[in-house]
Formats: C-alpha cells, structure tokens, sequence
C-alpha cells in the first residue's frame, strides 16, 4: 500500500494514536516511523508494593488507539500492565482500543489436557475484551483457534512472508528440492507445509510426547530426512527442549539431515536455553537462528554473531496492516501484496517462471 496524504487519509491519520508499552517500545518506535508519525507518551510507574499505575500523557477522546505490547516475561505483569492502560484509555474515551500483541502469552493453555486444568488463554480473551479491547492483532498464535475465544477482531498475522522473503535472500538457494521443513511436533504441522507449499520444498513432521509442563521427548519422524537441508519450524522456543530434542533427531545416523536451520517467531528462550544454541551453533550442530521481534530481544542477542543469527522485523508489516485497518481496506490484499512480493523475489532469484510450476 502506498502512503497516501490525501485530505481524508490525513484525517484518519490525525485521529490515530500509537502506544508503546514497557518491552515493546522499540518495536512501537519502528511501526512509528513507517507510519510517519509520533508514539504518543505514557506515564508507567509503580507503587512501594508493585501495584502498576498507568495515565496516557495527552487526551484520546475520539481517538482510534493502537496499543502495542507482547505478554512476553515476566508474563504476568506484563498482562496487566496491559489491561490496566486499556482501562485507563476506556475512561477516557478513546473511540476505540487496538491492541498490537504480538506474543499473545499463555497461548499454549488453550486446552485441557486433563481434569481440573484451567483454559487460561481464554480467561486471557476475556479479561482482554471485558476491559475494552475492541480489536486484537497477533502474531502465530500457537492454534488459531484460540481466535474463537474473542468475540472482537482478532488478527492472527504470518511471519511466514517475513522468514521466506529473509530466506531468498540470505541463501540465495535456486532450488528448494533439497530442503524439508520439519515441525517438531503435530501440532505444528500446518505451520511447515506452508513454508514448504511456498516453496515448493518437502515437509517432515517429528513425534513429540510432552511428559510434563516443559519437559519432552521425541520418538520418531514422518518424511525424508537424510541428506537434506532442513529447516526446524516453530512458534515458541521457551526452554528449547523441543528443539533440542528435534536435532538430536535429525542428526541421528540413520536420519542424518545434511544441515538444520532453526526458523521460531516466539523467541522466548527462557533459562540457559540461549546459551545451548550458542554452543549448537559454535559446534557446527545447526547453521543459523531465524527469530523475529515479537519479543523484546535487544540485550539478549547482543552478543551473538551475525552468522548464527538473523532477526526479522515484524515491524513494516504491522504498520501496513494499522495502514489498512484506519482506511477500511481488506487485510487480505495486504497479505497478497506481502505473497506477490516474495513470489517475485523467487522469479528473480531463479530468472525462470517455470520454476515455481514444478
Ligand atoms: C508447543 O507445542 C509449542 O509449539 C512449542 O513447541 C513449545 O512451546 C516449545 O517449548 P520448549 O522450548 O520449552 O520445548
């Protein structure tokens, strides 16, 4: 979508507020700065006993708000930081409350697996909507189904376009019949044939058992594996166990994948995870990282190497679909555009249309 200055979009614009809230700021500063205009100002502070205390510094009467802010860790505070500010922008009359979470956390509770467990990430869709959210954009969110929780929009965004469009041009590969796409677990099957449908490259799917919260373990893998470049797709990485346990497989003499790449869009990497990866990179075990910045990562990832780690924005895109939700404009054509612009990048890469036939 082209920036468009024209009287009415100026007006939209006018009447368009952007919010950062604490972790997120950067990633607010960067939709900021594709949208050409200013994150409005907050007052965050806390009481002696931890209690958050929230004011937004300039009026949002008749405002549309967009509130950016991951439920990343400490998850919990960061929660109701964020429910707090969307209450403070209802009493005061904002025209309507957008939230920008791009790690929706306690995404994985989403079910009960056994007796007595809470749903909690629908206990979260309600205490989200209940406060005033009138509209929810996410990232990957861990089923999409979650998205029925919500009886506002809810926007489940791809990282998909993001990853491949790095992908083309990190590895310039001119063929991706060498390369598999592997979910390390069932669940996140769907996620992989959709790099690999993109593609045109093969999908393999690992059998994970999950003990306990945290703790899994991996049996077997469905799909050829041996010789191949494989890319390791998930959504979370939180202890990496998953992970870890999927290379452990995939480097097994009898799968012997030729090179793993690891491609996640929740960066999570809680505990000593990080320092692992480092040491699997460093050894040779895996070639690169792909992450994205769903999750505030700056310090984290300091004192990695270019060459073990890439991490891809999700910035431009979600300023281009704020762009799209102020002017009325479908969300789809935005998606196409994202499609269309990869798809070209490969025509170019391969200067041969017939390639993407095959
Ligand atoms: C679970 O099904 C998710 O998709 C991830 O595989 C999981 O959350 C990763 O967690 P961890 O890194 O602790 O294994």
């Amino acid at each position: 979508m082209q920036d468009c200055y024209c009287c009415c979009c100026n007006n939209k614009k006018k009447n368009l507020v952007l919010l950062g809230l604490s972790g997120s700021d950067q990633l607010a500063q960067e939709i900021a700065g594709f949208l050409k205009i200013k994150v409005s100002e907050l007052a965050l502070k806390r009481f002696a006993d931890g209690e958050i205390f929230v004011k937004v510094k300039s009026s949002v009467r008749g405002k549309n708000v967009f509130l950016i802010k991951s439920t990343s860790p400490p998850v919990n505070d960061n929660l109701l930081e964020l429910l707090i500010t969307i209450d403070a922008l209802k009493r005061a009359s904002a025209k309507t409350i957008n939230l920008v979470v791009p790690y929706y956390g306690y995404a994985r509770q989403d079910r009960k697996e056994s007796g007595r467990e809470a749903i909690t990430s629908k206990l979260v869709a309600d205490l989200l909507t209940k406060s005033g959210a009138d509209r929810l954009l996410t990232f990957e969110l861990h089923s999409p189904q979650i998205q029925g929780f919500f009886d506002i929009p809810v926007d489940d965004l791809r990282a998909t376009y993001g990853f491949i469009d790095t992908l083309i041009k990190e590895q310039k590969n001119d063929s991706y019949r060498d390369v598999v796409f592997v979910s390390p677990d069932l669940g996140g099957i769907r996620r992989a044939r959709r790099y690999a449908k993109f593609l045109g490259a093969k999908i393999a799917v690992i059998d994970k058992i999950r003990k306990k919260i945290n703790e899994s373990k991996t049996t077997f893998i469905l799909g050829e594996v041996k010789n191949k470049i494989c890319y390791l797709v998930d959504d979370i990485l939180d202890t990496g166990g998953t992970i870890i346990n999927a290379i452990k497989l995939l480097r097994k003499k009898k799968n012997k994948a030729k090179k793993i790449f690891v491609i996640i869009t929740h960066a999570l990497f809680s505990g000593n995870s990080l320092a692992k990866f480092k040491e699997l990179l460093e050894k040779g075990e895996i070639e690169k990282l792909f992450i994205t910045n769903t999750i505030p990562l700056a310090a984290k990832f300091e004192t990695f190497n270019d060459k073990y780690l890439k991490i891809v924005s999700v910035g431009k895109f979600i300023a281009d679909i704020i762009k799209a939700i102020i002017n009325d404009f479908s969300l789809t054509e935005v998606y196409n555009k994202k499609v269309s612009g990869v798809i070209q990048k490969l025509f170019e890469l391969k200067k041969n249309k017939d390639f993407l036939k095959k």
